[in-house]
């Protein structure tokens, strides 16, 4: 009986241990302060959208047309970044900022915070353009339909470092 106790006891005790050092180690990855995040990086770059159809109306960026599609692909794009597991916590902004003729060209720019005291490492790494352009890359290849009219054509994807 005793014996039986002391063996019950070991076992919770393995258990909390366990479940407590989960719980540190979860707040450790999941706990960060956005407001230390001080420093931007910017990447500019462009992808063409072979399904769309370049007009008048698009190259105009105040029309309803250009504006809609923008702000579709604004979100498509804010939607991978936010979700991506490595850059998802410095990701702040996806902006297109122009449509041009071939057959759709779109110019954006994508915006990432960080902290000051990491920069050097999540610059040499993380947000470096490497990876970034990696991680979008990959989304534009998992795409599901090729026939879609918001398909970004993976092999014209352009990227690099800017204001
Ligand atoms: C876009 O480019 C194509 C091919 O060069 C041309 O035929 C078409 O007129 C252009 N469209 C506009 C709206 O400029
Ligand atoms: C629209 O395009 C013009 C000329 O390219 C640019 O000066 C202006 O800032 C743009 N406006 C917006 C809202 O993007
Ligand atoms: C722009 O789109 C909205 C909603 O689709 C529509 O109500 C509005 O009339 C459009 N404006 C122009 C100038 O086409
Ligand atoms: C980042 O890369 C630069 C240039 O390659 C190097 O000098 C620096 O030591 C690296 N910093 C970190 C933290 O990896």
């Amino acid at each position: 009986m005793v014996i039986i106790f002391i063996l019950i006891v070991i076992i919770a005790v393995i258990f909390t241990s366990l479940a407590i050092c989960a719980a540190i180690h979860q707040d450790e990855d999941d706990i960060f302060d956005p407001s230390s995040f001080t420093v931007i990086q910017n990447f500019r770059g462009s992808f063409q959208m072979p399904n769309q159809v370049f007009t008048d109306e698009l190259a105009t960026n105040s029309s309803n047309k250009s504006q809609t599609l923008a702000t579709e692909l604004g979100t498509k794009l804010s939607d991978l970044f936010k979700t991506s597991s490595a850059l998802g916590r410095y990701f702040i902004n996806a902006e297109i900022r122009a449509f041009r003729n071939g057959s759709v060209i779109a110019d954006y720019k994508l915006t990432f915070h960080m902290p000051e005291e990491e920069k050097d490492q999540l610059r040499n790494f993380t947000l470096s353009r490497e990876m970034v352009y990696n991680v979008f890359r990959q989304f534009l290849y998992d795409q599901e339909s090729e026939s879609d009219p918001m398909f970004i054509d993976p092999a014209s994807l352009k990227m690099v470092l800017g204001n």
